[in-house]
């Protein structure tokens, strides 16, 4: 399926090129599912609708805490803190949106048009990612000053574990709430 956000996987800096290092190319990987699953969402009607949210929930939420725990706290000395600080917010403000269809079931009439505000500012800002800050880190990665194969390593064992926990659980714990100041500590 080919829609408005989906296009993008096949165009530019959004393609999972094959010397992107692990952590870009997992997280890449990720953003086209992101995308796909809001163009679907789109077109659907109110019981697909429903069950699409549930699943960007879970997902944003898993790929948002591992950006938050492990990516972020290793770009912030190389890339500095601005560039790192405005994903952080970004993240809240899509953390805030989950939060709020954590307590609908989909019939309310402003569900879709919260499921619509977030594909919006989390498509805004994968595609930021995907096309400055994962470029960035790749710089930096040639460079030999991170190694990003590690790092997306690290990323795949937290994001197995982080959905462990949810099967378990149906929670995410505290690891979607990461303030710009404990990012900075970590
Ligand atoms: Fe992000
Ligand atoms: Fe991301």
């Amino acid at each position: 399926m080919s829609g408005k956000y989906s296009a993008r996987n096949s165009q530019g800096r959004h393609v999972v090129a094959k010397d992107d290092p692990l952590a870009i190319s997992l997280l890449k990987q990720e953003h086209h599912v992101f995308r796909s699953l809001f163009d679907e969402a789109e077109e659907a009607d109110t019981q697909r609708l429903t069950e699409i949210a549930r699943e960007l929930c879970m997902r944003l939420s898993v790929h948002m805490a591992i950006e938050e725990e492990i990516l972020y706290p290793a770009l912030k000395p190389i890339l500095g803190d601005d560039e790192v600080n405005e994903g952080i917010v970004e993240h809240q403000s899509g953390k805030r949106i989950i939060a709020e269809l954590e307590q609908l079931d989909g019939t309310e009439e402003l569900f879709a048009a919260k499921v619509h505000v977030l594909g919006e500012e989390t498509v805004h800002h994968i595609d930021e990612e995907d096309e400055d800050m994962f470029e960035d880190a790749k710089s930096a990665h040639s460079d030999g000053k991170i190694d990003l194969d590690a790092l997306g390593e690290t990323l795949r064992a937290r994001q197995a574990e982080l959905y462990d926990q949810i099967s378990s659980t149906g929670e995410t714990g505290k690891t979607c709430e990461a303030q710009p100041d404990e990012v900075e500590r970590a």
